[in-house]
Order: structure tokens, then C-alpha cells, then sequence
């Protein structure tokens, strides 16, 4: 593994913003570290770009450790938020600053900033000042400071927070792709499970300064590992029951006493509270029938909003004491509001988790 932090703590005082991370990320891995405001994401970064030294722990670099090594000495190159390009300086100072501090040639400057303007499609926009740019524009500006001095590793903390949602999405592709084209490991921080989910190979989920998962972007989104990814990751609705038994096949959950299935039983005991999450998009709706079916709740749509190719139905489902919500695509049946329907999903679209673990 090309970058590995072992045991890595950050304490200030009273509050431990790192707790005991482990994490080793690939050569060409583009890694997200998600999580919520104040989980410690920041500090993690800045712990790998050697701007915060850990409380314990260590930090490697193609098998060396950095850890007492400063900024400067890491070959890591770091992205923020806040844009912070020199507003009285053009694209093409902005991108030679970095190079001026390490006082290359001017023939070498001259070809690294057109080397990075190449690839962020910034030719022609050289002389330009930062406020003659769109913020799209800007942004690929700050990323080329990043990449001007040819880093081994590539950090960047929430660096699109600033553009509106087209702009991001587009960025999110551009990224991606300048991360495959270079090869070198991207360390992404994001509250946004989307840009996660978008750019990366692995995700690693950060709660209270601690990983609680660190995998394959599929296998946190399909698999979560603990309550609190169900609840980040994706959108679902969740509901509080008794586990009543328990087979190979799985568990059946009580709900205020509705019966569902679960096909899987998560090593769970009767008895046990837990808490289940529901996936909107594997919540399926039908017209009401006479016939019964398994795990279906009687629903009466309270709300729809449009979001595309989707509908999203706002349920209420007065057996669960509980807000329910089912995402289908616009051109599968259209339901309105105010309609009594039945909402449905299979045995094994439910995550389970015990009730005391739950975020
Ligand atoms: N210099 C500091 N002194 C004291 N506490 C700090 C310091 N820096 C960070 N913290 C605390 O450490 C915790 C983690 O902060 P951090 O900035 O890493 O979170 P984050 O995940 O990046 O949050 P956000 O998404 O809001 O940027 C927070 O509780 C924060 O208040
Ligand atoms: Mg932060």
C-alpha cells in the first residue's frame, strides 16, 4: 500500500477529533473519506499532509515515515474549500506560485503550468484574473496548484462545497478523470455521499473520528456495516421493532405490531430491539388488493415530489406510527396524492441492525 496511517489519534484537549485510525489506500485509488460536520475529516487530512501532527500513531509514504517530515518535504499537494487563488495575479502566476516557492527554472515553470493547463482545459484563459472566471473555471484553477508540482498524493477537503449542483457534478467527472490520467492516490474529504459515491473506488466512513467502514463504494452502499452508514448512506426510512424469531432464513421483525421479514438475521435474538432501514428506491408500490403479500404495509400517499426520472411518494403508514418513502422511476405507474395504496419490498431489502448500536 503506497499510503498507510497507523493508529492514528488527534486529541485538542478534551476533544478527541482522530481516534485510533487505521487506513492503507492503493497507489491509484481514489479514496473518499465521508462523514458528518465535525467527525474529523479535516484533521485527518491535515494529519496526512503533515499541517497537524497526530497525538499517536504514524503516517507512511511509499514505505517511509513521514511523520516528523513538514509539509513541504511530503510530495503532497492539498486542495481547499475556499478556492484562495490571488485575486490580483493571473491564471498563469496563480499557477506558478507553488513553482516559484521551490524556485525552479523559468523553463520548467513555463512548461509545468502549460503541462497543467493542458489537462484542466485552461488554455486560453492564462491571463486572465481570477474574477474573470466562472467559478467552474476557478476551481480547476486552485486544482492546478495542486498539480503543478507533481505530487505523490493528492489531497482535497470539500473543494467543490462552493458550486452549485450542475457545476459540481460535472467537476465530480473531471476529477475522477484527472485522478485516472495522472495515477497518483486522490484523498477526497466530502459530507456529500453523492460525491463520494461518484468519484471514488473506496469510500471510508468517518463518525466521531473513528472509520466505521472502509470499502469498496458499492459495498457501502449496498452492504452498510453499521446502522450509522445506513442512516448516511443513501436515503431510507427507518423503524424501531422486536425481533420476534429467528430461522436460517432470517428474522421476523415486529413493527408495532406489523410483521416483517428479514432474510437476513444478523446473528439477532429473539427479543432483540432493533432497528430496520428501508432503502427508498426498493420501495414498491402497487394498487390495494384483496390478496395478501409479504412485507407490505397499507400506505396513503401524503405527498409526491419530482426529482427527474424519479418520484419520490411521501407515505404515511399509520400501522408503523411512521413516515415511509418509496423512490420509483417517473415511468413506472403514477400514483397521486391522497391515494390509498400498498407499499412492499423484498426479504432481503431490509438492513438490520441492533437497537442499542443504532446512530
Ligand atoms: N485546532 C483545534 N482545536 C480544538 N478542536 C479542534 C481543532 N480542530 C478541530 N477541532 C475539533 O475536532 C473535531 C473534528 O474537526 P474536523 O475539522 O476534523 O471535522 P470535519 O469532519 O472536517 O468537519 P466539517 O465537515 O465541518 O469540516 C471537531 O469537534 C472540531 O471542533
Ligand atoms: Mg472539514
Amino acid at each position: 500500500m503506497y499510503i498507510s496511517l497507523e493508529g492514528i489519534s488527534k486529541r485538542y484537549a478534551a476533544v478527541t477529533a482522530v481516534d485510533e485510525v487505521d487506513i492503507a489506500i492503493g497507489k491509484t485509488e481514489f479514496v473518499s473519506l465521508l462523514g458528518p460536520s465535525g467527525s474529523g475529516k479535516t484533521t485527518l487530512l491535515r494529519i496526512i499532509a503533515g499541517l497537524e501532527r497526530p497525538t499517536t500513531g504514524r503516517v507512511l509514504i511509499d514505505g517511509v515515515d513521514v511523520t516528523d517530515l513538514p509539509p513541504h518535504k511530503r510530495g503532497i499537494a492539498m486542495v481547499f474549500q475556499e478556492f484562495l487563488l490571488f485575486p490580483h495575479r493571473t491564471v498563469r502566476e496563480n499557477l506558478a506560485f507553488p513553482l516559484r516557492m521551490q524556485q525552479l527554472s523559468k523553463e520548467e515553470i513555463a512548461s509545468r503550468v502549460a503541462w497543467a493547463a493542458g489537462i484542466l482545459s485552461l488554455e486560453g484563459l492564462e491571463d486572465r484574473y481570477p474574477n474573470q472566471l466562472s467559478g467552474g473555471q476557478q476551481q480547476r484553477v486552485a486544482l492546478g496548484r495542486g498539480l503543478v508540482a507533481h505530487p505523490k498524493v493528492l489531497l482535497l477537503d470539500e473543494p467543490l462545497a462552493n458550486l452549485d449542483r450542475e457545476l459540481r457534478q460535472e467537476m465530480e467527472v473531471e476529477i475522477r478523470r484527472y485522478q485516472m490520467q495522472l495515477g497518483i492516490p486522490f484523498i477526497y474529504v466530502t459530507h456529500n455521499q453523492e460525491e463520494a459515491m461518484s468519484m471514488s473506488d473506496r469510500i471510508a466512513v468517518v463518525s466521531k473520528g473513528r472509520i466505521e467502514d472502509f470499502a469498496e463504494r458499492s459495498e457501502v452502499y449496498d452492504h452498510p456495516k453499521t446502522a450509522f452508514i445506513a442512516q448516511f448512506v443513501g436515503r431510507s426510512s427507518h423503524f424501531n421493532g422486536t425481533v420476534s424469531a429467528v430461522s436460517s432464513e432470517g428474522a421476523s421483525v415486529d413493527i408495532s405490531g406489523v410483521k416483517l421479514h428479514v432474510s437476513r438475521n444478523a446473528n439477532l435474538k429473539a427479543g432483540q430491539r432493533v432497528v430496520v432501514f428501508v432503502k427508498n428506491e426498493k420501495v414498491q408500490l402497487e394498487a390495494r388488493t384483496d390478496t395478501a403479500r409479504a412485507n407490505s404495509i397499507d400506505c396513503r400517499i401524503k405527498d409526491i415530489i419530482l426529482r427527474g426520472a424519479y418520484a419520490e411518494y411521501i407515505l404515511d403508514a399509520p400501522a408503523l406510527g411512521a413516515e415511509l418513502v418509496a423512490t420509483r422511476p417517473r415511468s413506472e405507474t403514477v400514483f397521486t396524492a391522497g391515494q390509498e395504496v400498498r407499499a412492499f419490498w423484498s426479504g432481503d431489502a431490509p438492513d438490520i441492525f441492533p437497537a442499542d448500536k443504532a446512530a
